[in-house]
């Protein structure tokens, strides 16, 4: 090999050598200035040396040009997040949970490490370098910060062969948290403020904020960090716990929080090291939130799954929560999608971690009169996580005389329909399903993230096209037309495009972004995963009687009184023949939802029992699968209905799988 080129692999090799031992293991081999020496002789030789540039040198962490835009990175397994619980005995359900579910009482091992509080990102490995790192997005995709990314040393750009000779895995997801340490971060915003620039609130906001620049040359200057914590997809490698993985990732050169990571024998030794790390959150260098428990045996792991969004083998245990001292000004009643009638206070505004707090949720009646709030009363409130504060307790020892008693009113606030309680709910509800506050509530239901995801239809203009007569129910925004968006308030042509094509955007969507979107009572983003995929199209979920909901596992009597009861009303019918026939379509649930005919092609001989052709594709597309009208090398189910053609006598002789249309639907349930 060249000379040049051989001096510069081994000067990359080097710094990123001395890059691991000063930034992850704490313990530089060499001074400062041998390391710029060594760091400016590479430059110098890239620089004279154009063709041997590559991005896996150290120099490249400096980061480029800026972008335009963030480019999409779809992950190969959905990065999902985390079941919360908050008290010891919410840790003990965890746990009985899962020996339920495992049908096994026998003491399970855990793996129990901090909960960062910043950012989730996904580093992918091919051969042993950094091919792309993502952001979590919305668990399925993300978007791709690499340069971003390379700017942090700790992140190796190439990993090393651990010492015991173990390989390299030729594919890695690695994922980790991104952050900010404390005292970085109090440097970082006293230097804004002398600037001129506004403070961040707080680590988290820092840490995503600079990851999340166009300019990576921005982010280089930014003390970011991360902590490795899990695995996607990777290589197998026959490893046995959760506990080794880590090890490994950590010997690939990797940054893992190995000093506070601990396996704990039993539950209640689970129980005493979260209260433990609790009890020292306060001397970490950076901010925890809480403490992960993972079920360390790996094969358990796999065999216990996950539900939609968060996995069934983990748990965050969330700190007790962060409160502050403030002032309710007055009880306001909000009326919620399904009528219930909330009292909210309002208060004078407090900061809580760095957020900003001036409502909090008083529940209903009992609550208020249990905890004795009254208007004007100094209370206590708190906030954890992303939950909506809430009020404690009123500091009874402040009260002037001034303060009042405050009592539900018993007519709804904005229709006023006497309000009822239904049997033992202690929930006041507005019956009136014409009430505009229900509707406003509905509307902004549908058209939210989790369900048909509009983008750019806010707050402000759902009351606004209700408010002013433009629409009524979900089904109107799709014949909302450029002028009527025109005569809204702050909106200009360009917004009014952007809303017109993002609602028909979202008419392309999956079944149980639908089935969420309608805002059934009781049917959540996991309840409509599971009716989706039990019943396969809506046809079906409309025709499903309480018998056969209560079938499915997970859905209990309630669940399937309220679905029966949503069914059964003609105007929720009416409703939804009018919104499939503006054109909402299902697509693909993504493959990675584990689909047994996932990029599979299917075709049909003879005709089905159970559905019309229509929702039979739908239903394979659905899962991700293809419907195709004639046999071929490609087929890989031919599926046997009534009466089969001569398609059955050639998937025979081409030795295509044949399947009975009961057996087919049978797939999807193991
Ligand atoms: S394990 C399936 N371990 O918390 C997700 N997550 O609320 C497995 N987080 O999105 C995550 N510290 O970004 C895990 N030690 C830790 C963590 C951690 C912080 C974040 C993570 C996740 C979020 C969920």
């Amino acid at each position: 090999m060249n000379e040049i080129l051989k001096e510069i692999e081994n000067l990359r090799k080097e710094i990123e050598h001395h890059n691991y031992q000063y930034h992850v293991l704490d313990d530089p081999e060499i001074s400062d200035s041998e390391y710029d020496a060594l760091f400016q002789r590479l430059l110098k030789l890239e620089s004279r040396h154009p063709e041997y540039a590559s991005l896996d040198s150290p120099t490249q962490r400096v980061g480029f040009e800026p972008a335009k835009t963030f480019t999409e990175v779809i992950h190969r397994q959905p990065m999902l997040s985390l079941e919360n619980g908050f008290t010891n005995k919410d840790i003990l359900d965890f746990d009985t949970r899962i020996k339920r579910f495992l049908k096994d009482s026998h003491t399970l091992e855990y793996i129990v490490e901090p909960k960062m509080d910043g950012l989730a990102v996904e580093l992918v490995y091919e051969k042993g370098r950094l091919v792309t790192a993502s952001t979590r997005g919305d668990g399925f995709k993300g978007e791709n910060i690499t340069s971003n990314i390379k700017t942090i040393l700790t992140v190796p750009l190439t990993l090393i062969t651990p010492p015991d000779g173990t390989p390299v895995p030729e594919l890695l997801e690695v994922r980790g948290e991104v952050y900010m340490e404390t005292r970085e971060f109090e440097k970082l915003n006293a230097d804004r403020r002398e600037k001129g620039l506004p403070a961040f609130a707080n680590p988290r906001n820092a840490a995503a904020g600079s990851l999340r620049q166009l300019d990576a040359r921005v982010t280089a200057k930014r003390p970011l960090n991360m902590f490795c914590y899990g695995v996607g997809q990777m290589s197998e490698m026959g490893f046995n716990t959760q506990y080794e993985l880590m090890i490994y990732i950590q010997q690939l050169g990797l940054r893992v929080n190995r000093p506070h990571m601990n396996v704990c024998q039993d539950i209640n030794e689970t129980i005493e090291y979260c209260l433990h790390v609790e009890e020292i959150r306060h001397q970490f260098a950076f901010e925890i939130d809480g403490a992960v428990i993972k079920v360390n045996r790996l094969s358990l792991q796999k065999e216990l799954g996950e539900k939609t969004r968060s996995p069934r083998w983990a748990l965050a245990y969330k700190f007790k929560p962060t409160q502050a001292t403030t002032r309710v000004l007055k009880i306001d009643v909000q009326v919620g999608r399904t009528g219930a009638l909330t009292p909210v206070a309002i208060l004078e505004p407090v900061l809580i971690g760095g957020v900003t707090v001036s409502r909090a949720t008083l529940h209903n009646q009992e609550e208020i009169d249990k905890k004795d709030i009254r208007v004007n009363d100094t209370v206590i409130i708190q906030r954890a996580g992303d939950v909506i504060p809430e009020v404690v307790k009123s500091v009874t020892t402040k009260r002037t005389g001034h303060e009042s008693v405050f009592k539900m009113p018993e007519k709804c606030p904005v229709c006023n329909t006497t309000a009822v309680k239904k049997g033992d709910e202690v929930v006041l509800r507005c019956p009136n399903s014409n009430c505009p506050a229900q509707k406003r509530a509905s509307l902004k239901h549908f058209v939210s993230k989790g369900a048909m995801d509009v983008d750019g239809l806010g707050d402000k203009i759902v009351t606004q096209l209700i408010e002013r007569g433009f629409i009524n129910e979900a089904a109107d925004i799709f014949s909302l037309d450029f002028n009527t968006l025109l005569e809204l308030d702050k909106i200009e042509e360009k917004s009014a495009n952007n809303l017109l094509e993002a609602i028909e955007r979202s008419k392309v969507t999956t079944l149980p972004r639908f089935i969420y979107a309608l805002g059934i009572r009781h049917v959540g983003e996991h309840v409509a995963d599971l009716l989706a995929s039990h019943f396969k199209s809506i046809d079906m979920v409309m025709k499903a009687s309480e018998e056969e909901l209560v079938e499915i596992k997970e859905v209990g009597p309630q669940i399937a009184e309220s679905v029966v009861s949503y069914f059964s009303d003609e105007s929720n019918i009416e409703h939804i023949n009018r919104l499939l026939k503006a054109g909402i379509s299902f697509e693909d649930i993504p493959a990675s939802m584990g689909s047994p005919i996932d990029g599979m092609t299917i075709v049909v001989t003879g005709s089905l029992e159970s559905m019309k052709r229509g929702e039979f594709r739908e239903l394979v597309t659905a899962n991700g699968g293809r419907l195709s009208s004639s046999i071929g090398k490609g087929t890989d189910y031919l599926v046997v209905g009534e009466s089969p053609g001569s398609k059955l006598q050639k998937a025979k002789e081409m030795g295509i799988k044949i399947i009975e249309e009961s057996d087919f639907f049978k797939l999807f349930d193991s």
